[in-house]
């Protein structure tokens, strides 16, 4: 699941604080927010069919994370939605395409922490590229990382922020010890996702889900457990630890970028059969049909 180039990417336009720009061109200044501290926050869309699955839900989270790091202004929903569609247009995409939107800070009027330092609004980047779901969907190997995720009391897992140095460390253990990505667990040593997906977990039938103690408010995990609660699946959101993961039938995670991917390998334990199970596939069925009919239309 290592992403390469994509030759349809070359050319791409690409919306920063409302100017199109070619990919060459399409850059920060170094006083940016994002380059001086990571402050920024930022959501992954998809787009299918010209329509953007729960893109209200992604615009709320974004809001919600900028409202945590208390930006001066905030972008209407309906301006980025404009902005979305202007790039999309400039690129003629409909489908196949992920979208990574990203608010920062904005830039400082010198390099420094303090956001006071900040006297310009925040900064929009909307950066659309063809992207199928990049996870294996035949089953991913997972192993269990040193690095745990933080509790709300450290770094509140409800702000979607750009500081992913936490995530790349974990996501450098899972490369060296050859697994697809890493499993992260939080400091009382629950389960609490993987450094870029959530993770669910099938045992008797039933599927579980760690409560957002230490991960986000995940979208997809919400549309899954949403998916259950339609179709009489029985399901959980509880603490769950890492021998629970290791003895499920089944083990799937979820994610804008993936869609529903199985685990069939978890610290060298394969899990149920090894193969992709009957409740991961069902919901992977159930959750296609939702980005078929649902989402709202952008392009
Ligand atoms: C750390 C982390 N976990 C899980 C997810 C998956 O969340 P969603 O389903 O909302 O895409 C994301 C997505 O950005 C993420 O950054």
């Amino acid at each position: 699941m290592l992403q390469t180039f994509n030759e349809k990417n070359r050319d791409l336009i690409v919306s920063v604080g409302g100017a199109l720009l070619p990919r060459a061109e399409a850059k920060v200044s170094v006083f940016d927010s994002l380059v001086q501290g990571g402050d920024g926050c930022w959501e992954g869309l998809r787009l299918y069919q010209g329509r953007i699955f729960k893109l209200r839900e992604h615009l709320e989270r974004l809001r919600h994370s900028a409202l945590a790091m208390g930006f001066a202004e905030i972008p209407s929903a309906d301006s980025i939605v404009q902005e979305i569609k202007r790039t999309l247009a400039a690129n003629g995409m409909t489908d196949g395409v992920h979208i990574r939107l990203t608010l920062s800070r904005g830039e400082k009027i010198t390099s420094g922490m303090d956001p006071r330092l900040n006297q310009a609004g925040p900064l929009l980047i909307v950066l659309a590229e063809h992207k199928a779901p990049v996870y294996e969907k035949k089953g991913l190997r997972l192993a269990t990382s040193s690095f745990r995720r933080f509790p709300p009391d450290c770094l509140d897992p409800k702000i979607h922020h750009n500081n992913l140095l936490q995530s790349i460390l974990a996501k450098l253990e899972a490369n060296a010890a050859g697994a697809d990505d890493s499993i992260m667990l939080d400091l009382r040593g629950f389960v609490a996702e993987t450094n870029a997906t959530h993770l669910f977990r099938v045992a008797d039938g039933v599927v579980e889900t760690p409560r957002t103690v230490a991960c986000p408010e995940g979208i997809t995990r919400a549309t899954v457990l949403e998916l259950c609660r339609r179709n009489d699946i029985p399901h959980a959101e509880r603490d769950l630890s890492l021998a629970e993961f290791h003895r499920a039938d089944e083990v799937f995670c979820t994610g804008t970028m993936g869609e529903l991917a199985s685990v069939t390998s978890i610290d060298g334990r394969t899990i149920g059969s090894g193969e992709v199970g009957p409740m991961t596939q069902r919901l992977s069925g159930l959750y296609g049909e939702e980005t078929r009919s649902g989402g709202e239309q952008v392009a």
